[in-house]
């Protein structure tokens, strides 16, 4: 039966083999022992994964690694990255590597503010529900208090509540828009406590406001809800050479030639938008590392990174590079609403050594960082795109996941790596070549 119910209340090895029984049609104690083989020996530790989500059966791995030789802003940072892109962490301890040398990444932080909506259905006159907003806005701020108390002793706390009339494009809707400062905390259980309690606010007002009558009374919330569109939580990131000193990177182009295809291949990403969505995925192949490393919500940054790209009408580059007067100059601004306190940051025993290693920075140095990854990421992307094209690299990286799929043995590996210093890496060349060791007719 493929249907079935009170699933969640199944014990996981029930849940397992109804799994093997009814979708993988093996052998169900075959495929009890496969994901078996995955759990965490340490049961405590099992548990504690096993609760982060619903219907938990195993857990899925990913590689953690770190790229080292960051230097941000005068201080060396060993980022924590969790990819299972063979050649981003590589990339990214490249870049780091090439800057370190020449002044390292200059980053700072604009603004943080986040923003959550209380989105309703007012029924009446749009005058009266504006005076009524004015009215009460001090009874708002003085009935979220103690919810922001706390917050309030960190520096954070609600910024501002305004009143938008959207009525012209929907019928009777509006919506209190709320900013926040989450200070250190991602801020999405604080942000949607008090939008709720906003909510019953308005709703417990409206229905005594002596000047509203009927309807008026009865004010509709449709949902209370964080934003994760965050453009005013939002960091910059550069870094900036002699063009001369990017000889490095050049692949026997002239320095300046470098530049300039490597300037070109940002500028197209600006209006073109097939360009500007691969351009960008290459930025969050660093930024997402850094942010699922940390136990950071990297839907919540994807969604947001992609409208802010798209704020101007075009989907644009995060990223912009220019020459001006033999200096080399590229920078990231990118909104990343990230913590470091709560949520998975502190539950995730990984994440919290990712913390660790970063020195258990602030939200704002981790914004920082992951500015830096990013823009470390698209230039190493970009470099190798003007240079020896991306798959000189990509594939090299690739040739150990090749390797392992075909099951090489140690003493392969090496005579493949050597035989493929100099040539195009596919599947079929490794296997081929493979065969022909295997078979003993390749001889070295
Ligand atoms: C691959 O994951 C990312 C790149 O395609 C990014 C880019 O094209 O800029 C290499």
């Amino acid at each position: 039966m493929k249907e079935v119910s009170g699933f969640s209340k199944l014990n996981k090895r029930d849940k397992i083999s109804w799994l093997a029984k009814n979708f993988l049609y093996h052998n169900p104690l075959d495929v009890a022992k496969q994901f078996a083989s995955f759990w965490h020996d340490e049961v405590e530790k099992q548990k504690l994964f096993d609760g982060f989500s619903e219907n938990t059966l195993t857990n899925f791995y990913l590689p953690f690694g770190v790229a080292p030789n960051f230097l941000i802003n005068d201080k060396i940072y060993c980022v924590p990255m969790v990819t299972e892109e063979s050649s981003v962490v590589a990339a990214s301890s490249k870049a780091a590597k090439f800057w370190l040398n020449r002044g390292g990444f200059k980053a700072k932080v604009i603004s943080s503010v986040k923003i959550g909506q209380v989105h309703f259905s007012f029924n009446g006159d749009h005058r009266k529900l504006n005076t009524f907003f004015k009215r009460k806005k001090d009874v708002f701020f003085d009935g979220i208090k103690h919810l922001t108390a706390n917050m309030e002793k960190r520096g954070g706390g609600v910024r501002d509540i305004q009143l938008l009339d959207f009525s012209h494009l929907e019928e009777n809707y509006y919506q209190l828009k709320v900013s926040f400062e989450t200070c250190d905390s991602m801020g999405a259980n604080f942000i949607n406590s008090i939008l709720e309690q906003l909510a019953l606010i308005l709703r417990e007002e409206a229905s005594k406001y002596e000047s509203f009558t009927g309807k008026e009374k009865d004010i509709e919330v449709i949902m209370s809800i964080l934003s994760n569109y965050t453009p005013d939580c939002v960091v910059e990131c550069e870094v900036s050479c002699p063009v001369e000193e990017l000889h490095e990177n050049s692949h026997q182009m002239l320095p300046d030639d470098f530049a300039r295809r490597f300037v070109k291949a940002v500028n197209i990403a600006n209006f073109d938008v097939h360009r500007a969505t691969t351009h960008n995925k290459g930025i969050l192949n660093g930024i997402d590392a850094v942010v699922i490393a940390t136990g950071n919500d990297f839907r919540a940054v994807e969604a947001c990174v992609h409208t802010y790209a798209a704020m101007s009408g075009t989907y644009k580059s995060l990223t912009i590079a220019e020459v001006t007067d033999g200096i080399f100059k590229f920078k990231i601004r990118v909104p990343l609403a990230l913590g470091t306190v709560g949520g998975l940051t502190n539950l995730h025993p990984m994440a919290k050594t990712s913390l660790d290693i970063l020195g258990n920075p602030s939200a704002a140095e981790l914004m920082m960082v992951t500015a830096a990854t990013g823009l470390a990421q698209n230039f190493g992307a970009i470099r190798s795109l003007v240079t020896t094209g991306i798959q000189y690299g990509h594939m090299k990286m690739h040739l150990s996941n090749i390797l392992a799929q075909l099951k090489a043995s140690e003493e392969e590996v090496i005579k493949v790596q050597e035989y493929f210093v100099d040539k195009i890496v596919s599947f079929s060349a490794v296997r081929e070549f493979l065969e022909l060791i295997r078979t003993k007719s390749y001889k070295v």
